[in-house]
């Protein structure tokens, strides 16, 4: 496995393999890797011929005040982990190579990333949206890989490889949680024991309110008032950043509970901001 720190022979090397017919799979992490980012780069070992992944804590995702610099960072295990997967090449740039030219220009998908996550952190999904245009142009895959984790994310970069025609096909994967319905996370890393035990509450509350969904269809603030109420008492050391019920496609908040919707949530616990979601489909019962 290669690891690559500079941009050119990262291009030079998924164009020799585009060149001899090879299908190029890239999975783009901030790294600190764990089965929910192994999830993504196994499913594009098992659909392309060459996987690519990179591995690039991104500081203009981060807002003043995040958690960039308690971000776990673990190279070497990174690269073990890629390495036993079949990775064929990481690419691990440093911030001074990615943004060399002095980063002036921003991507912004207004509607998308004014919802959600992005109410309050509204300058990650420039962040991201910029450092993904970026990393496509220099590993120019045919397929690139995330995780329905991040639904908004997902959803906003479809978005800009539709508006920007990007020659990529984004491929999104399921959530991996752990045996309690955690969602993997990087960020569970920075959890206290305390605050591990109470995680599991914000996959406990999407579970109850898909239930009530099916059952009564009740409105959405019904369906809000009573996620709220189960994080407060499963998570008190959670501080609410959101609960939403929006529609899976324009990310606009629903009324009615009738309907294919997305139940997102974010809770802070200390510097650990974690996310979670759930397709809930208005009419059948929850398998
Ligand atoms: P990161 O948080 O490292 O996540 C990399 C990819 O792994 C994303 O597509 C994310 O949705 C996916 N992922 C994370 N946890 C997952 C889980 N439990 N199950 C399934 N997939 C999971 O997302 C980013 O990095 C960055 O914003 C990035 C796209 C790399 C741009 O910097």
């Amino acid at each position: 496995m290669k690891i690559i720190s500079d941009i050119e022979p990262m291009r030079a090397l998924v164009n020799r393999a585009k060149a001899a017919g090879k299908v190029v799979g890239l999975v783009p992490t901030l790294g600190g890797l764990h089965e929910g980012h192994f999830s993504l780069i196994d499913r594009a070992r098992r659909e392309c011929d060459v996987v690519m992944v990179s591995i690039f804590l991104n500081p203009t995702q981060f807002g003043p005040g995040e958690d960039l610099d308690a971000y776990p960072r673990k190279p070497e295990a990174d690269h073990a982990g890629c390495e036993s997967r079949g990775v064929d090449a990481v690419f691990a740039p440093d911030a001074e190579a990615m943004y060399a030219t002095g980063g002036l220009t921003q991507i912004t998908i207004s509607q998308l990333s004014q919802t959600l996550c992005g109410r309050s952190r509204p300058t990650h999904f420039p962040g991201v949206c910029t450092v993904v245009a970026k990393l496509f142009n220099i590993i120019p895959a045919h397929r690139a890989y995330f995780g329905a984790k991040d639904y908004q994310q997902a959803l906003i970069i479809k978005q800009m490889v539709a508006d920007l025609n990007f020659p990529i096909e984004i491929v999104v994967c399921p959530t991996v949680r752990e045996p309690d319905g955690l969602a993997m996370s990087s960020r569970n890393a920075n959890l206290s024991a305390a605050e591990r035990e109470q995680a599991p509450a914000l996959h406990a509350a999407l579970l109850l309110a898909a239930d009530t969904i099916h059952k009564t269809h009740p409105p959405a603030d019904e369906v809000i008032a009573a996620i709220v109420a189960h994080l407060s008492a499963r998570a008190p050391d959670g501080q609410i950043d959101y609960v939403q019920i929006v529609d899976p496609a324009t990310l606009a908040d629903v009324e009615r509970t009738g309907r294919p919707v997305l139940v997102a949530l974010a809770v802070k616990f200390g510097k650990a901001r974690l996310i979670d979601n759930m397709l809930v489909d208005g009419a059948s019962a929850n398998p």
